[in-house]
């Protein structure tokens, strides 16, 4: 039989395990909230700028003869390489694509939609 200090000391110890539960659970459904709404965002600033030429989602064809789908550009390199290539402007030189000036938030944005669609 518990004497009353130990029962105290045992209920005070599962609320603080409650409530650490509850800061965790609070944690990972901000960060989902968060990824989720990066991806979202993504897909607005590629349909609005790149899907004129790109195909966009999984299955769709692009516009442009030589604008590959965005799904196979991890085929060709590290989606995060993408980063550093946006951020120096390399794209801006290419004759039928226009120069995107993305801020670094918006380019994380791009990264995690095209990321959600690869295909491997
Ligand atoms: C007017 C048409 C057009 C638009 C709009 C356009 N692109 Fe492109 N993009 C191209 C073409 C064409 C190529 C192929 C260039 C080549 O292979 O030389 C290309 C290539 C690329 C590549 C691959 C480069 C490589 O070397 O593999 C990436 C990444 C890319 N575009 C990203 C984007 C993003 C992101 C947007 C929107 C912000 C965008 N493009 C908008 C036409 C376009």
């Amino acid at each position: 039989m518990l004497d009353a200090q130990s029962a105290v000391t045992l209920i005070i110890e599962s609320l603080h395990m409650r409530i650490l539960l509850s800061a965790l659970f609070l944690i990972f459904s901000i960060q989902h909230i968060y990824a989720t709404d990066l991806v979202a965002q993504g897909k607005a600033l590629i349909e609005l700028n790149c899907a004129s030429c790109h195909a966009i989602t999984k299955t769709d064809k692009s516009q442009h003869p030589d604008a590959p789908a965005f799904r196979i550009l991890s085929q060709r390199y590290p989606i995060d390489a993408l980063a550093e290539a946006f951020a120096e402007g390399i794209y801006a030189g290419h004759p039928d694509m226009p120069e995107f000036q993305a801020t670094p938030a918006q380019i994380d944005a791009i990264l995690a939609y095209i990321d959600s669609i690869q295909l491997n």
